[in-house]
């Protein structure tokens, strides 16, 4: 039976909708800082929450091996399922919406389909992992979910040294079972609702975008072997001083990503070091860096890697260190499905707002999603372009927007889904 939900203001959903991004930022590994990495213990607090507020709506609520929270609703005469979704965990020092907007709007986007009564089974799945902060490796749980998590995943480990296996079963879960958080067969369709994370419709003083392909990435970790000594007996030229070694690297990547053609589109960032034995008095022995590389064409994001890796190697040996190089992560740049994305854009314009068509720069779970099924994403303005920083932010008018949109989107799925 129809559980309608009450009939609420979009107004009041809104707001709602705001406060609870906010409401799940203080479910943090950090006091004072919105810090979620995958399956840590505040992710139990989130669960909790998002389960009762998709019980409330009469979905029904399963967890699956790599903690992806799932919410089933399925009304009668009802066919193929939509899936709404977007993740939970967050970079260091997050901003309250990357990911989480997705969520709380995909269940909003439910209560809305249930007080017009559509026939269309929405499936909405919080993703657990997507930032890839914790292991360095991104989309472990969207991976799953299309079936394409490769088993010596769970034994890469994170910073502390524990792997994935120990992190899945210490939050409860079985990794033997992630093969059956694969996506079920009436599954039909994929969209993401995110924040932009970027200026491009603020400056043109857009509420909403629709986006057409989302770029590539690779995530690698290089480590630069050196010899640990003493800081004051050991002459300069007699080191072998890994930091010193990645330092050139990280300011050779730098340069070599600022002076590649503007059109390529190729960023690269060296976000995270981890120095051994890191003690001011002694020469670093072992230098761990991450390297994060993105580009529109795949070609251009291989040869750049090519190209790094290289310039690493002659640095080493000219600095007398050795340098290790792992590749943890390639994700190709995709294209969004494009019968899909004319129905969302459709439904922008039918309800009232410009359309504006957009790439994203930014990885998301519809890059995964989109190698198994049609998958669409719904842009919202992201006020200033920040994202990945405490102060991102979303307007209630482009919320409201994104309700309206999603709601005319609902309508025509469920007339496509169920004919
Ligand atoms: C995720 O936010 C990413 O693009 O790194
Ligand atoms: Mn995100
Ligand atoms: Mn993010």
């Amino acid at each position: 039976m129809i559980q309608a939900a009450p009939v609420t203001t979009l107004q009041a959903r809104v707001a709602a909708a705001i406060a609870e991004c906010r409401l799940l930022a203080t479910m943090t590994e950090e006091p004072g800082r919105i810090t979620r990495r995958f399956l840590t213990p505040p992710v139990h607090q989130v669960h909790a929450h998002l389960r009762s507020r998709m019980q409330s709506l009469g979905m029904s609520v399963s967890l699956d091996a790599v903690g992806n929270l799932r919410g089933l609703w399925q009304p009668p005469r009802s066919g193929k399922r939509l899936i709404l979704g977007s993740h939970i965990d967050t970079v260091p020092d997050a901003g309250a919406f990357d990911g989480v907007l997705g969520v709380v709007l995909a269940i909003e986007l439910v209560a809305i389909a249930q007080t017009n009564r559509l026939p269309l089974a929405i499936e909405v799945i919080a993703f657990s992992e997507e930032e890839g902060v914790r292991f360095g490796v991104p989309f472990l749980g969207s991976r799953a979910v299309v079936g394409r998590f490769d088993p010596s995943l769970l034994a890469v480990s994170d910073p502390d040294g524990v792997t994935v296996e120990s992190a899945i079963r210490a939050f409860g879960l079985d990794p033997a079972q992630i093969e059956s958080a694969a996506l079920d067969p009436d599954a039909a369709a994929f969209l993401e609702l995110h924040i932009e994370q970027g200026p491009v419709l603020e400056s043109e003083n857009l509420p909403l975008g629709v986006v057409t392909a989302i770029v590539g990435q690779t995530r690698c970790e290089l480590t630069f072997h050196g010899r640990a000594n003493h800081a004051g007996t050991t002459p300069m030229h007699l080191r072998h001083d890994a930091l010193t070694a990645a330092a050139k690297w990280i300011v050779a990547v730098e340069r070599f990503a600022a002076n590649a053609p503007a059109d390529s589109g190729l960023v690269a960032t060296v976000g995270r070091v981890q120095v051994s034995p890191n003690a001011g008095n002694v020469i670093p022995g072992n230098v761990r860096v991450s390297l994060d590389l993105r580009a529109p064409l795949d070609s251009i994001r291989e040869q750049a890697l090519t190209r790094l890796f290289e310039d690493a190697a002659t640095i080493a040996r000219a600095g007398r260190v050795e340098v290790e190089t792992k590749i943890l992560m390639q994700q190709p740049a995709v294209s969004m499905d494009e019968e899909l994305t004319a129905i969302l854009a459709d439904a922008l314009e039918a309800a009232g707002f410009p359309l504006r068509r957009l790439p994203s720069g930014a990885g998301h779970d519809a890059m995964v999603m989109a190698t198994r099924i049609p998958t669409a994403m719904l842009f919202l303005r992201s006020p200033g372009g920040i994202s990945h920083h405490p102060s991102e932010n979303v307007l209630e008018e482009d919320v409201t927007a994104a309700l309206r949109a999603g709601e005319v989107f609902l309508t025509r799925m469920a007339a496509k889904l169920n004919p």
